[in-house]
């Protein structure tokens, strides 16, 4: 089995990509935790691509990065990239999001994901995107998930992201959506470096 090194601190996203990859003959694993990477890109794309090159780099493996966050519209695509970084907390982010967005009409939003994979010299073979659009709530709703969940409404399903049972939200998410995009590309990648 080839070995993945999946660019993130979080066991929980390591989790999640291993349940998207199962199918496949790789082996995933953590990055080392004194491996940090920072996020200086201005898109997702740039920052997907940053962390799984520099990790694939550092540790001569393959590596795997995923880059996410919300764009509101009326917000000009804010938080964006800074999605993790608008508060110090779930509940700070989405208070902050709350009174930024005040009583607009247009509560469009959507969330968006870069994978990037990259050869163990630092290379990128490999990106895909998903992209999952919904509005914003006035107040959060749901107890699931993380993040911006409970007021991310999605329309076609009535229900905030937080309220969906964890496998509905995987399967229509920007992540899960990204992963689904990457698949087939992973299949038919050569492993040759
Ligand atoms: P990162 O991709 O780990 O850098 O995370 C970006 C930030 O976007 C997270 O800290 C969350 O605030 C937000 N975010 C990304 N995906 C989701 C999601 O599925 N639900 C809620 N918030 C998310």
């Amino acid at each position: 089995m080839t070995i993945l090194v999946v660019a993130t601190g979080n066991p929980g996203k390591l989790q999640e990509m291993q349940a998207y990859l199962a199918d496949l003959n790789w082996e995933l694993i953590l990055k080392p935790e004194d491996l940090e990477i920072e996020e200086t890109g201005s898109t997702f794309a740039e920052n997907a691509c940053l962390k799984a090159s520099e990790v694939a780099r550092m540790t001569g493996q393959w590596a795997i990065a995923d880059d996410s966050g919300l764009e509101v519209d009326a917000l000009d695509g804010a938080p964006g990239v800074f999605s993790a970084r608008y508060g110090s907390t779930d509940s700070e982010r989405i208070e902050r999001l709350l009174n930024e967005l005040g009583n607009e009409l247009n509560r469009d939003a959507q969330f968006v994901c870069v994978i990037a994979l990259a050869r163990p010299n630092g290379a990128i073979a490999l990106q895909a995107e998903g992209a999952c659009p919904g509005r914003i709530l006035h107040t959060p709703r749901g107890t699931g998930g993380f993040g911006y969940d409970p007021i991310f409404y999605v329309p076609e399903y009535s229900q905030t992201f937080a309220e969906m049972p964890a496998e509905l939200k995987h399967a229509i998410s920007h992540r899960g959506r990204a992963f689904q995009a990457l698949l087939p590309q992973l299949k038919a990648l050569t492993l040759d470096t």
